[in-house]
């Protein structure tokens, strides 16, 4: 028998997970109605013209190698100019790195920080990468509170409450998976001093900045100031292109307090060489052009989410909170026990019923995500409302 290590024996992603019940479902002859993946190319959304077009012409300009294991530095500059314009933050193209995919960077980054037995304060639910990489590296993901009443805001001073001496990191997720919640700027203030307060790093991911349906969104590194806060982005959501796998973090810090875990990270990039070369200069393109597909994109996306809750709310057995940012809901079961155990009874057995497939809510935080589901808001109003109806006939038999 091979040795399997204890550290991938607990991996789980639910998001995905999810897919092998409906597999089996679809192998029946079962139509699925896929409502679990925060891809919008999945759900018809294309990439600019001008961004195709620009991966195309690097390709065509033989960009094709091995690219700088930082990232190239068209895209470290456009990413700059992409803070100033937004945040008014400034930074130093030496002060950002290139990653294949935000998800590498919080590989790379939590790689860094946690020992076997430190702890990574989460917002719960959050997106359950975070919670399986905490894992992987022997952590413990701990999650504050975030209200559902309130608009899953957080809970700041169940946040405080949860800082213990293991505590190597707070994670904001702004707007956040899967609850949708856009944090004000007040809001972020409040975790700014709290990491400041105990000297601890603040992780600040914001891969759904621009995709806000109330105001416009705020940048932690702009509230911090001189507080040092490590801020995550890419390509996936805002210009339509998870499937190049582009993203980056940068480095906000005044004194190089950041430098010693932004040289472990650079060490730690070179062992994988670096991410796609000719995706990395299309994305230093899209960066500095036009963006007017972004108003377009955010409200297309509002009329569906609009369509989406309206329906969820007139469901028997489900509410759910108007999510203000993203492109997610995460509304609420009345799971008894008796027609279903838990969240993932739920979503397991409506798939099989139904064909409807969303996430279980425990796979983002045991703790606040227990008897809810998370269903992408991207798909075409027709689809939402093909599946609204079976949704909506499944928990009248299940009544
Ligand atoms: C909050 C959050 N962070 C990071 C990611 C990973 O994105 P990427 O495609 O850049 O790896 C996702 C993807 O859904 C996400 O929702």
């Amino acid at each position: 028998m091979m040795k399997i290590t204890e550290r991938v024996r607990g991996i789980e992603y639910a998001i995905r997970d999810v897919l092998v019940a409906a597999k089996e479902v679809e192998k029946k002859g079962k139509k699925i109605l896929y409502f679990n993946i925060g891809d919008p190319v999945a759900y018809g959304f294309d990439t600019p013209d001008y961004v195709k077009r620009a991966l195309f012409e690097a390709t065509n300009k033989g960009l094709n190698g091995y690219a700088d294991s930082q990232g190239v530095l068209p895209l470290r500059e456009a990413v700059c100019e992409r803070e100033k314009r937004l945040n008014g933050v400034d930074l130093a193209p030496n002060d950002v790195m290139v990653t294949s995919g935000t998800a590498e960077a919080i590989n790379f980054l939590l790689g860094a920080l946690i020992e076997p037995g430190d702890e990574l304060l989460l917002p719960g639910p959050s997106y359950p990468q975070y919670l399986s990489v905490t894992k992987f590296y022997g952590g413990k993901a701990v999650t504050y509170r975030n209200i559902e009443e309130e608009g899953w805001k957080p809970d700041i001073d169940d946040l405080r409450k949860k800082i213990s001496k293991k505590t190597r990191a707070i994670v904001l997720i702004n707007p956040n998976n899967p609850t949708g919640a856009h944090l004000d700027e007040k809001c972020v203030k409040e975790f700014v001093d709290v990491a400041a307060e105990h000297k601890l790093l603040l992780i600040s991911d914001e891969i759904y900045d621009q995709i806000v349906y109330d105001r416009k969104s705020v940048g932690t590194a702009a509230v911090a100031k001189d507080v040092p806060v490590l801020v995550s982005n890419g390509m996936s959501k805002i210009y339509i292109a998870p499937g190049w796998r582009i993203g980056w973090m940068y480095f906000h810090h005044t004194n190089g307090e950041l430098n010693e875990l932004k040289d472990a990270l650079m060490r730690v990039a070179r062992i994988r060489l670096s991410a796609n070369q000719p995706c990395q200069h299309a994305a230093a393109t899209a960066l500095r052009g036009p963006q007017d597909h972004i108003p377009k994109f955010v409200n297309e996306l509002k009329r569906r989410r609009d369509a989406m809750v309206k329906r969820l709310n007139e469901i028997p057995g489900l509410s759910c909170i108007m999510p203000q940012g993203a492109f997610y809901a995460f509304p609420k079961v009345a799971v008894d026990g008796k027609r279903w155990k838990d969240d993932k009874d739920f979503v397991l057995d409506l798939v099989k019923e139904t064909g409807v497939l969303f996430v279980y809510g425990s796979g983002f935080d045991p703790t606040y995500g227990s008897n809810h589901f998370r269903t992408v808001t991207l798909p075409p109003v027709e689809m939402i409302n093909e599946a609204m109806d079976k949704l909506d006939k499944y928990m009248r038999q299940k009544k």
